[in-house]
C-alpha cells in the first residue's frame, strides 16, 4: 500500500476527495495532511477523516529538513500539493524526485506563476476574455507552476461567467481527474 501526503493550504476539498477515493482502493492510502496555516479547514477535514495531520511554519518548510524528516518517519512514497501555496524549496525536491505532483486551476502556461492562486486564477481568466480554461497536473520542479505537465482538462467560459462560475467549473474538473490521474502517476513508480 502506497502511503500519501497530502499538502494544503485553506480548504482542502482536493485533499477531502483524494483521501476518499484512495480509502475505496487497496493501492494507496492517504495517510497525512500537512497545512501551513494553522486555520486552515483542511485541519479540520483530517480530523473528520481520522487522517494524522501536522501544521508546518513557512520557515519550517524552506529549511525542509524537518518536514522532510517527518514525511520519512511515516515511510511517505509520493506528495500532492492540492491548493498549497508556498514554493517548494529545491531541497524537498531532491529528497522526492519525481514525487511531488501539484494541481493548478488554469490551462498552463496561461495564467500561472507567483502569486496566482485559487480565484486570483479565475478572475485573470475572466479578464482575459478567455473562451476556456481547465486544470493543469504537474510534476513540481524548483519554479511556481512549471515541471512536466502529466494532464489537462478544459471547459469552457462563457461570456457572462463570472470568476465564481469558473471556480465552480474547474473544482468539477478537478474533482473528476485528480485521484485518478495521481494513481496512474503512481503505477509509473512501481
Ligand atoms: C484548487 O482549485 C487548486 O487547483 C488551487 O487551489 C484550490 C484549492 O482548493 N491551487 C492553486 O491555485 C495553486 N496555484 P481546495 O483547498 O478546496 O482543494
Amino acid at each position: 500500500m502506497k502511503k500519501i501526503a497530502v499538502f494544503a493550504s485553506g480548504s482542502g476539498s482536493n485533499a477531502e476527495n483524494i483521501a476518499n477515493y484512495f480509502a475505496a482502493t487497496k493501492y494507496a492510502e492517504v495517510t497525512f495532511i500537512v497545512a501551513n496555516n494553522p486555520n486552515a479547514y483542511v485541519l479540520e477535514r483530517a480530523k473528520k477523516l481520522g487522517i494524522e495531520s501536522m501544521t508546518v511554519t513557512k520557515a519550517e518548510f524552506m529549511e525542509a529538513d524537518t518536514i522532510i524528516e517527518e514525511l520519512r518517519k511515516r515511510k511517505i512514497d509520493f506528495i500532492v500539493l492540492a491548493g498549497f501555496l508556498l514554493l517548494v524549496p529545491q531541497k524537498f525536491i531532491n529528497a522526492y524526485p519525481g514525487r511531488i505532483v501539484n494541481i493548478h486551476p488554469a490551462l498552463l502556461p496561461k495564467h500561472g506563476g507567483k502569486g496566482m492562486y485559487g480565484d486570483r486564477v479565475h478572475q485573470a481568466v475572466v479578464a482575459a476574455g478567455d473562451k476556456e480554461s481547465g486544470i493543469t497536473i504537474h510534476l513540481i520542479d524548483g519554479d511556481y507552476d512549471k515541471g512536466t505537465t502529466f494532464f489537462q482538462a478544459t471547459c469552457p467560459v462563457l461570456p457572462t461567467d463570472t470568476p465564481n462560475d469558473v471556480a465552480t467549473k474547474v473544482h468539477a474538473l478537478e474533482y473528476e481527474h485528480f485521484p485518478r490521474v495521481i494513481e496512474e502517476i503512481l503505477h509509473t513508480l512501481d
